[in-house]
Formats: C-alpha cells, structure tokens, sequence
C-alpha cells in the first residue's frame, strides 16, 4: 500500500443484472449534493478514452475467440487507466468517489463465474490497482430471475434471450459475490436489492450516516 496517498473516501456498489445499481447510484451522488459533499460519480471504465477503447474490444461480438484471461486482463488494463486518470486525483483532492463497479466484479465474474479462479483473479488485479481498495463497497443483492424480470420489464423491445446457460451464470455471479462477502467482510455490506429504490438508497444511506460519512 503505498502510504503517501492522501485519501478522501472511495465508495464502490457491485450486484448482477438489474439489482438497480444505475438508479440507486445516481440517487446517492444527489444526497451528497444535498449535503454539499464534493464528489465524483464514475463507472467502471469510466468514460474516459483509453479505457472505452478497451472495453469496446472487450465488447466487441466479433471477439468471439477471446480467451477468459484475455478478457480479464482487457478490464484490468481499463481499470488502471480509469484509476490512474479519475478516481485517484479525486481521491487525492480529498473527495468521495462513487463508483459502479471495481476489482469486485472482475472476482465474481471472470474469478468465480468463469472459473478463472477468485485468488488469481485477485493477484493479476494487484498490479493494475496498486493495493487500492474500496473503503466501503455495497452489493446490491437480488435473485437473479427478479433481476433479469426487471431489465425484461423495463426494455420496448422483445425480452432478450435469457436462455438456461445465461441464468446459471447468473446465479454464479450471485454466488461470487457471496463468497466476496464472506472474504471481506470489513468493507462489503449487503443490501437487499429486492426492495425499492427508494428503500434501497435508504439502507445505503443509513450506513454511510454510521460509517464512512459519519465524521463529514
Ligand atoms: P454494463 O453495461 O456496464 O452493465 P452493468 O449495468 O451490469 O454494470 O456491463 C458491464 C458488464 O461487464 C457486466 O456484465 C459486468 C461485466 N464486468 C466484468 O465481467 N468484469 C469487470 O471487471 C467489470 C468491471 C465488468
């Protein structure tokens, strides 16, 4: 860890197909507001140019022949760029960042549901992130078939195709970040994604009032 870091707060929510991060992630971003706390909202790769470049080869569907560690080290490399070009400086200034998606969700789905393995997942990711972790990161949990019903429901067009195999890899990931939870448990908490947004950013709310923005 390198010690110099002058930190501000760093806040990541995790969770598989519409567990609702987007919403509840913009809805936290306008309670700081409210409580004039500077901050960045972002999202894994962060809409900076590098990394939608490599998230568009990740993407791509032409990509089929991609191998899982190519694909985990294609997030990494965005992950590095994302970090070194947004969430750092803003950490640095003393700020809260507010991010969808970290390290997480390279454990769970190229660790845990593609079978890469949480732990080599976890090494490789040690090189892009440098030892920076989250100071607080809430998955939002929810069954994978309430998810996938909610992103069904909320589409015009047709439901996608959410054949068999694409619902056990949802409960894989489910199951990942279950498993994330039991391994760090001092910085995840899990919130029940089954509620309402309004209930879930209330949860969300009620513990960072308690822990990371208890002295703000
Ligand atoms: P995205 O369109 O950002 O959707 P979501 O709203 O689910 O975040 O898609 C990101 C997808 O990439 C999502 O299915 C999770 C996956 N992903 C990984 O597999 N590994 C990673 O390290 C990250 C950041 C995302």
């Amino acid at each position: 860890m390198n010690e110099n870091r002058v930190r501000g707060k760093f806040i990541t929510l995790e969770g598989g197909e519409g567990s609702g991060k987007t919403t509840v992630i913009s809805r936290l971003s306008a309670y700081l507001d409210r409580r004039s706390l500077t901050h960045l909202l972002t999202r894994e790769p962060g809409g900076i140019e590098i990394s939608e470049k490599i998230r568009d080869i990740i993407l791509d569907p032409h990509n089929t022949a991609m191998d899982a560690r190519t694909e985990a080290l294609l997030y990494a490399a965005a992950r590095r760029q994302h970090l070194v070009e947004k969430v750092e400086p803003a950490l640095k200034a003393g700020n809260i960042v507010l991010c969808d998606r970290f390290v997480d969700s390279s454990l769970v789905y190229q660790g845990y549901a593609r079978g890469l393995g949480i732990e080599e997942v976890w090494n490789m990711n040690q090189f892009a992130i440098d030892s920076l972790l989250p100071d607080v990161t809430f998955y939002l949990d929810i069954e994978p078939e309430l998810g996938l019903s909610r992103i069904a429901a909320s589409m015009e067009r047709e439901v996608n195709r959410l054949d068999l195999e694409g619902l056990a890899f949802h409960h894989k990931v489910r199951e990942g970040y279950r498993k994330l939870v039991e391994l760090y448990s001092d910085r995840m908490i899990v919130i029940d994604a089954s509620q309402t947004p309004e209930q879930i950013e209330k949860d969300i709310i009620q513990a960072m009032e308690k822990g990371i923005l208890k002295d703000l």
